[in-house]
């Protein structure tokens, strides 16, 4: 055959080899090799198989729920907010030491390594991260009541699962984290929108009258934009979350990164009534791809959510959550921490510094000095959605601040992230982003005719 179509002995063996493999031919010792005398089930012929035109054209056979997940406009890139695309820098990681600590472990291997997570993780990592939100964050816990997970979205769906019903209402910050809306969607609950201002969360009367079973905030950064919640306002929630019974899940993603003043204590340790859940992260501090987060719960939810945690989600990485607990014992986070604050610290001051400088007036920049991402308001007028897809042409990745909002957006904007950007781009970067935002402010604004 080789000779006959003229290709290589190899390619002939190759494809004899793959034929066999899928069942499309049999071989029979002492008579060669024969076509197969059933077809295997998924071998449709040309006349069944579909075009790709078809194929869109059929109901894609999701739940209803699935139908409405997947055809929301989230994108997971929006995890790390690029500025400019394919310019993430994670140079600041400290490779070698976290490969040196990995290593050590599987050096001095014990079999719980091997094993999935058991009672909310390995307990020396639950231990050094008590201290260190106690110390940072007046986070008020013993190690028992943290449970190791992976990322703050499982911890999410863990809290949605066990604390809620369907249909139950849960408040959401209006614009919010996109990635908790869909944990409360995927768990058909019921969403509230609830506008945020200069203060954080700002239920109005009406939202008072409501009885959340859940309610999501961000108070050491909102996400996205890019304010600090007042001690008031944390009094005002706890009070009205204690009077309804709801529970507070407080998403403190980035408090690391605040870089002026001192932090405001979490909502959690000015809690006496036992109403918040406690959430963290080490995605934005190390790296998102570690996939390792965590939750505080009160103690007497730490059985029920050790048994929803195992059943549900059967969780494990012990060797990675063991180097962390080492890398934090040993002293090399906190010396990661204050490395990556003066590096984003500085970007941050760089950046707003150049949009300052350049953007028209009627661009307003937001101003929490904290986290790794910022807000430029525009004029009602702009667009924002085509402001970033014009953006997008020219390799600058924003985020328009529409895409946030549960209801009709309030308010027009773009989301900047600057923290995964090298230093020596952000000036360059930011003159071509402020002459983008001016250029389309001028093209879109229309002057009133009198
Ligand atoms: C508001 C907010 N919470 C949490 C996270 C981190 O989520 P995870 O721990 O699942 O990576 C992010 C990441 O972008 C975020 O923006």
């Amino acid at each position: 055959m080789a000779v006959e179509i003229g290709c290589s002995r190899n390619t002939v063996i190759a494809a004899y080899e793959q034929l066999l493999a899928e069942g499309y031919v049999e071989a029979r010792i002492g008579s060669g090799t024969v076509v197969a005398d059933t077809l295997p089930n998924f071998a449709l012929d040309n006349s069944q198989q579909l075009s790709d035109e078809d194929t869109s054209a059929m109901p894609r056979n999701l739940s209803k729920r699935g139908d409405k997940l997947t055809n929301l406009p989230a994108d997971s890139h929006f995890e790390i907010q690029e500025f400019i695309q394919g310019a993430n820098d994670f140079s600041v990681f400290p490779y070698k030491l976290w490969q040196k600590l990995q290593n050590k472990c599987w050096r001095e291997p014990q079999s719980a390594f091997m094993d999935y997570a058991r009672k909310g993780g390995y307990a020396p990592l639950r231990e050094v991260l008590a201290e260190y939100l106690r110390v940072t964050r007046s986070v008020r816990l013993s190690p028992e009541q943290i449970l190791i997970t992976a990322g703050t979205q499982q911890s999410l769906d863990l809290c949605a699962r066990l604390l809620a019903d369907a249909h139950d209402m849960v408040w959401m910050e209006n614009p919010g984290y996109w990635g908790a809306r869909r944990i409360f969607e995927a768990n058909d609950l019921n969403l509230r929108p609830i506008e945020v201002d200069k203060d954080g969360i700002s239920p109005s009367p009406v939202d008072l009258q409501t009885t959340p079973r859940l309610i999501y905030v961000t108070p050491s950064h909102q996400y996205p934009l890019d304010v600090v919640m007042s001690l008031t306002r944390r009094r005002l929630l706890l009070e009205y979350a204690a009077s309804v019974g709801a529970w507070i899940l407080e998403d403190d993603y980035d408090s690391e990164f605040r870089y002026r003043g001192r932090p405001i204590a979490s909502l959690q340790g000015l809690d006496h009534r036992n109403r918040v859940i406690y959430l963290g992260t080490f995605s934005k501090v190390l790296y998102p791809g570690i996939r390792v987060g965590y939750l505080v719960v009160p103690q007497d939810l730490v059985e029920p959510f050790r048994t929803g945690l195992a059943d549900i989600h059967r969780p494990g990485q012990m060797a990675v959550q063991a180097a962390l607990a080492h890398f934090i014992q040993l002293g090399h986070f906190s010396a990661h921490v204050r490395n990556v604050r003066a590096r984003y610290g500085q970007s941050r001051a760089l950046l707003q510094y150049t949009l300052q400088n350049q953007l028209l007036s009627s661009a307003r920049l937001s101003n929490a000095d904290a986290g790794l991402h910022m807000v430029i308001h525009l004029p009602d007028f702009c667009d924002d959605v085509k402001l970033a897809t014009e953006a997008r042409l020219e390799q600058i990745d924003i985020r328009p601040l529409s895409a946030y909002y549960i209801a009709p957006p309030a308010t027009r904007g773009v989301v900047v992230g600057y923290g995964y950007m090298p230093l020596n781009e952000i000036v360059p970067a930011a003159t071509r982003l402020a002459d983008l935002v001016n250029r389309h402010i001028v093209a879109t604004h229309q002057p009133v005719l009198l």
